[in-house]
């Protein structure tokens, strides 16, 4: 029984630094969350270029399996720019998000970030309850950003938070 029990526990996360192994999980995440999916050779690049900071959510239980989620962001001290985030859409609402995002923004800080920046859609209200939480204030919109899928172009809100 216990050993039923352990195959379907429910899996737990840990993040983690993540490198350029992990292209293709990073593309099949962006994939499944925005309308204009980026390559994994696009994540390749990214994530083997020594200016980007990468963190995942990585299963205890499994560690090489399946990402929970991810974020990225270009670090150029004192700045950072959050570059993309994403959680699997059958683990949203649990927590992983919030656990990527501060996690992520402790590790930008200790690489010598002082002002991390990036843009949200304005109607986007998971991110921006989490980004909101962790401090970040809205200091621009800027209209007609964000390409949709249905063709529809939407605004960007530019967040900042200072460290
Ligand atoms: C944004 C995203 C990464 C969040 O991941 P997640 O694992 O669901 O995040 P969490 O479970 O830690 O927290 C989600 C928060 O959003 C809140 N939330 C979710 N849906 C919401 C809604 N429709 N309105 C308001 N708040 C909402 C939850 O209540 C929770 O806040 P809380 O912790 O204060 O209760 C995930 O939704 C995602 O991948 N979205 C698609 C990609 C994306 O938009 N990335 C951000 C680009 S800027």
């Amino acid at each position: 029984m216990s050993l039923i029990k352990g195959f379907f526990a429910k899996p737990t996360y840990s993040v983690r630094a993540i490198g350029s192994e992990r292209a293709e999980e990073c593309e099949r995440l962006h994939g499944a969350s925005f309308a204009f999916p980026w390559s994994s050779s696009d994540f390749e690049s990214y994530l083997a270029d020594g200016a980007i900071i990468a963190d995942g959510a990585v299963n205890d239980l499994a560690p090489k399996g399946p990402l929970g989620g991810f974020i990225m962001s270009r670090l150029t001290p004192p700045d950072a720019e959050v570059l993309t985030f994403a959680v699997d859409p059958a683990r949203r609402g649990l927590g992983l998000g919030g656990a990527l995002l501060d996690r992520h923004l402790l590790n930008l800080e200790r690489g010598g970030a002082r002002l991390i920046f990036l843009e949200v859609a304005d109607d986007n209200a998971a991110a921006l309850a989490l980004y909101q939480r962790a401090g970040f204030k809205v200091i621009g919109k800027r209209d007609n950003y964000y390409q949709r899928a249905d063709g529809q172009r939407g605004a960007a809100l530019t967040m900042r938070l200072e460290l």
